[in-house]
């Protein structure tokens, strides 16, 4: 593996395997990496001759100063757990190195995708997000992209922005990487206590509950009742059910786009989402 930090620099490597007609995978992250960015990576090995990685924690996609400035940096720990999986890690050494010295970024329009469930609660975040995600993939020019469908909403932004953008680049979606009590893995999981992250699990139980009896119920119905499943245990934030595609309400669970349950709230102060498809 090796540490880039210069796009220059990385842009002529890839040219070079490009030129070799090698195939180029490409897993953008913001580092404090857990088994569930690594199996982005190890997807990308499967499928592709060169994998890249890049570690940037993005500025602009943090509606919180205060959750930038604690967002963990643990550059050294994420090179030892990937190093036999990637190529290139690319780590640009500052924020210039991406957006140039005027930061000038673009305001995307993904059709109003970007302002339910986490656009609502976090203002700006999903274009902060395609501002840098575009500057990457456009960096690498990659064969394929690998996003977690932890990131549902993300991941879905992201596909359209590449038809935005006019991007080759195949936008491949990854299974949620659980704990064994089917809380989702998150660098976000170390600031709980023991107690807290058991009790979290009741979140993938409820969003089961609800994959499992939704025949039973109307929409609303399950709503509530899987919304108080998790009540006491964690400050709900929002349990919605929406259409897979377009993120809008539903009616029907026969619902021609599929079903997308998507779930966000707090324990001990610290945020955590979760979602599942069906
Ligand atoms: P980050 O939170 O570091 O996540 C990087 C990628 O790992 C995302 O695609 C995310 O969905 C995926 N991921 C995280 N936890 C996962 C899990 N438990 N299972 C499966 N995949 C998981 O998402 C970002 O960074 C940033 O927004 C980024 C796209 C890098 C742009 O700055």
């Amino acid at each position: 593996m090796e540490l880039i930090q210069k796009s220059k620099e990385l842009k002529s490597l890839l040219k070079q395997k490009k030129e070799e007609n090698k195939t180029i995978g490409f897993v953008p992250t913001m580092g404090a990496l857990h088994s569930g960015h690594v199996s982005l990576i190890e997807r990308a090995r499967k499928e592709c001759d060169i994998v890249v990685c890049s570690i940037f924690v993005n500025p602009t996609q943090f509606n919180e100063k205060n959750d930038l400035d604690n967002y963990p940096r643990t550059l050294e720990a994420d090179s030892i757990l990937i190093e036999s999986l990637v190529d290139f890690l690319f780590v640009p050494h500052s924020v210039e190195e991406i957006y140039g010295a005027n930061m000038i970024l673009k305001e995307f329009d993904f059709g109003g995708i970007e302002n339910e469930l986490e656009g609502k609660f976090r203002p700006g975040h999903f274009q902060g997000m395609a501002n840098v995600v575009s500057i990457l993939l456009n960096l690498v020019q990659s064969d394929k992209a690998y996003f977690g469908l932890k990131d549902y909403q993300q991941f879905k932004i992201v596909e359209k922005l590449t038809k935005l953008i006019n991007l080759d680049t195949k936008i491949v979606g990854c299974p949620i990487v659980r704990e064994s009590n089917g809380l989702a893995r998150s660098s976000r999981n170390e600031r709980l206590s023991q107690q807290a992250r058991e009790a979290a699990a009741v979140i993938h139980f409820s969003l089961s509950y609800i994959h499992l009896f939704h025949s039973y119920f109307t929409i609303d119905e399950i709503q509530k009742k899987a919304t108080q499943m998790i009540q006491g245990i964690l400050e709900v934030e929002y349990l919605e059910i929406r259409d897979a595609e377009t993120l809008g309400k539903i009616t029907d669970w026969n619902n021609e786009n599929g079903v997308f349950v998507s779930f966000a709230g707090t324990i001990e102060g610290v945020r955590l989402i979760d979602n599942i498809c069906f």
